[in-house]
């Protein structure tokens, strides 16, 4: 059936102009690289088929974590909602994590997901950080309101941060948001914002050739075997 363009333009949310998240590489606990990159609109299918996996892990709060990154990456690629952003970590090509938010305003950001789906190596962190540098530094930001939905979220933002509690709502209709301001980014940026630019041609060309998704036992062997949690 025809899309019926004009009611699309009513249904299609606002798009602010957003700058592009510079990519960088961050090595590893295990000395391998990651490469931190912005996601295209077109990547989406490729990206939820590691997303997927991850729905049906209770542990950590892997589940509803995943489904609602799910729905919110869906959104973007069908058009139904403002302004969000993507960025993901891959390592030797394949998907090890995704983060991703919304501008709610030119001047207030709105912190989505983290999604670490390779555990043990700070991917969640790093990439939790490569967002905030992306509201921050690329996007030009004031604040980015947060929250957590797990125990290890809440240590890793609201804690390692740490961010300023606040009586805001949040969209993702939890506790209350906390915030990163700019003054809170820049004192943790030296600690937490890691990686380096540019890119180098062999990972940037071997990360860009194909998002590629471990099959479906292994993420949830990676995520859910954890020994000892
Ligand atoms: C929260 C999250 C993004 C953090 O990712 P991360 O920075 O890569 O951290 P990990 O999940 O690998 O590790 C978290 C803890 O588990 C421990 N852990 C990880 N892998 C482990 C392993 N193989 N064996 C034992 N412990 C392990 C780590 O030591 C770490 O403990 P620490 O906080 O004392 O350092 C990730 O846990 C995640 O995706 N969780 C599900 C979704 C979620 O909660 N998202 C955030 C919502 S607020």
């Amino acid at each position: 059936m025809p899309m019926d363009m004009e009611l699309e333009s009513v249904l299609r949310p606002t798009q602010y102009p957003m700058a592009p998240y510079p990519p960088k590489v961050i090595t590893l606990a295990n000395g391998k690289h990651m490469v931190v990159r912005q996601a295209e609109r077109e990547d989406v299918p490729e990206i939820l088929k590691s997303v997927h996996p991850c729905l049906f892990i209770e542990r950590d709060y892997y589940d509803i974590v995943s489904a609602r990154l799910y729905g919110e990456l869906l959104a973007w690629y069908r058009y139904r909602v403002k302004s969000e952003y993507c960025l993901m970590g891959q390592v030797d090509g394949y998907l090890v994590g995704v983060v991703n938010g919304r501008l709610e305003n030119e001047k207030v950001g709105m912190s989505y997901h983290t999604l670490a789906i390779d555990r043990g190596l700070r991917i969640g962190s790093h990439l939790f950080a490569a967002k905030m540098e992306y509201h921050m530094d690329y996007l030009g930001q004031e604040e980015v309101l947060i929250v957590a939905e797990s125990p290890i979220g809440f240590r890793r933002w609201m804690v390692e941060y740490p961010l300023e509690k606040t009586t805001i709502p949040h969209e993702l209709g939890g506790g209350d948001s906390y915030r990163l301001t700019r003054e809170i980014y820049l004192a943790a940026k030296h600690r937490l914002v890691v990686g380096e630019r540019p890119v180098p041609a062999d990972l940037w060309e071997t990360a860009t050739k194909d998002i590629l998704f471990a099959d479906d036992d292994t993420i949830r062997e990676r995520i859910a075997g954890l020994k000892g949690r």
